[in-house]
């Protein structure tokens, strides 16, 4: 698919129908993440690929709905998903060779690769979601995850279930863009 058509066409997608994502897929989706930009060429990201209906239900016990940590709905939309790929930070070898400073690329370098991953998910067909709203301590419990590893986000990903697509209103260019100087707008 053409990039603009992708752009275009790619939504937060919250209905799959069961069925299966292929090995194939997935491993396409991965290497759209790996091949995205960071710092120092480290490569901090770590991706855990699940299909078992359990560890998925057990994902979105895991899940809160909106803003509040403490509410007891979860995404339950989630639970179709025929598969999850849990997005981590692995900061060792960033903190190692940049410090501080190292933990703030960390978070940039896997965010692109999630974009790059959400993008190809689009190209093959498929649908997702960015999913930030989790109990990572719980999450963490449910596959293992060492204490020092981050799970910074999840993408559920399957093939698009009847789902009316709203367009969520966007900014303007120009409420978002400044010339030379930040605040003074662009032309409309
Ligand atoms: C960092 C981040 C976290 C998000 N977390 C969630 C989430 O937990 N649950 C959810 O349903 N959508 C989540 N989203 C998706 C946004 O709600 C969605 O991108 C936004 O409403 C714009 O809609 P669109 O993606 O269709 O353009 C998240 C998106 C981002 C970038």
């Amino acid at each position: 698919m053409d990039l603009d058509q992708v752009l275009e066409k790619r939504r937060s997608i919250r209905s799959f129908k069961s069925s299966n994502v292929s090995k194939e897929k997935i491993r396409k989706i991965i290497e759209a993440g790996v091949k995205a930009p960071t710092a120092g060429n480290i490569q901090p990201w770590r991706f855990l690929v699940t299909k078992d209906k359990t560890k998925i239900e057990k994902t979105v016990d895991t899940t809160y709905v909106g803003a509040n940590i403490n509410s007891k709905k979860n995404q339950d939309w989630i639970r179709k998903a025929p598969v999850i790929i849990l997005a981590c930070i692995d900061y060792s070898d960033m903190v190692a060779k940049y410090g501080e400073h190292g933990k703030k690329v960390a978070v940039q370098d896997v965010s692109a690769a999630v974009e790059n991953m959400i993008l190809k998910i689009v190209d093959l067909g498929l649908v997702s979601c960015w999913i930030a709203g989790f109990k990572e301590t719980e999450l963490k419990k449910v596959f293992q995850v060492p204490t020092e590893i981050e799970i910074m986000a999840f993408l559920p990903i399957g093939y698009e279930d009847k789902y009316r697509r709203s367009k969520p209103s966007k900014k303007k260019i120009n409420e978002v863009v400044f010339n030379e100087v930040y605040g003074k707008k662009v032309e409309k």
